[in-house]
């Protein structure tokens, strides 16, 4: 599949859609508390998704069961919500959504931690975070994918972190995945050349241990293979000649952001 430039009218509405998933984002993040299953989470979220008269892409997506991807601790991506997992004080718990908005998708995805978490988890939750907004710096119009990946990658390396390899990020669209793949780690070839009005979803994914992840029996879960903590941070952003424009945030929540680019 080509890469596409978006549109005027599809990236109006690719901002609308990212609008919302940042605004179902902060909602579910304020009800997430120990002693919900995961699949209280799930639920909770596919009710704030068609509040907004979003269709939760997920749900189905090569037959995956769920609206709201729930992973937590060792678990890096695409945990499968369960009435049987219980959130428990000190877990960190990541959030990764997709919607529908007329037509067009947004991909965001967080990790939280809930009551009191160790020191050491608090810091991979914001170094995670840390290195998608470093990727994302150089995401410019005449820039090359390469630099989003290495950006990513030597954030992550120099604060001593895994950085997950067997998952990418990807264009968006009308479909969740488009092209590029947009990965994680350092690339030696530059990769497309970046133009004003493509969609990316940047989503790093880093372990306090190794890279190395494993799949579960259910072949959707992701594990670290050593089960160290892991921890995934992702938006949809728009390329403009100027920079990045998240579209899958709200300026709430981008404004309580520590975002000093160290
Ligand atoms: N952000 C994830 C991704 O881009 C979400 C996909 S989960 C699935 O791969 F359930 F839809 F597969
Ligand atoms: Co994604």
């Amino acid at each position: 599949m080509a890469v596409t430039v978006k549109s005027e009218n599809a990236i109006e509405l690719m901002r609308a859609a990212g609008n919302i998933l940042g605004r179902v984002h902060l909602e579910l993040q304020k009800s997430l508390k120990e002693g919900m299953s995961t699949k209280d989470v799930d639920r909770l979220g596919e009710e704030i998704i068609r509040s907004y008269g979003c269709i939760p892409s997920f749900l189905g997506y090569q037959g995956y069961p769920a609206s709201v991807c729930v992973s937590v601790n060792d678990e890096v991506v695409h945990g499968i919500p369960s009435d049987k997992r219980i959130i428990k004080d000190g877990d960190i718990v990541s959030l990764d959504i997709g919607v529908i908005y007329k037509g067009y998708h947004s991909d965001a995805a967080r990790t939280h931690g809930v009551g009191n978490i160790t020191s050491e988890a608090k810091r991979l939750i914001e170094d995670t975070r840390g290195s998608f907004f470093a990727g994302i710096r150089q995401a410019k119009a005449g820039n090359h994918l390469h630099q989003i990946s290495n950006a990513v990658n030597s954030y992550a390396v120099k604060r001593g972190y895994g950085v997950v390899r067997d998952l990418a990020g990807h264009g968006i669209g009308t479909h969740l995945h488009e092209d590029p793949i947009i990965p994680n780690y350092r690339q030696i070839r530059k990769g497309l050349k970046l133009k004003s009005g493509m969609t990316l979803a940047v989503e790093p994914m880093l372990n306090i241990g190794s890279y190395a992840v494993e799949w579960l029996d259910d072949d959707w879960t992701v594990v670290t293979a050593d089960h160290t903590l892991s921890a995934h941070y992702e938006n949809t952003i728009l390329v403009t000649e100027n920079g990045p424009e998240i579209l899958s945030i709200t300026d709430e929540e981008l404004k309580s952001l520590d975002i000093t680019g160290k």
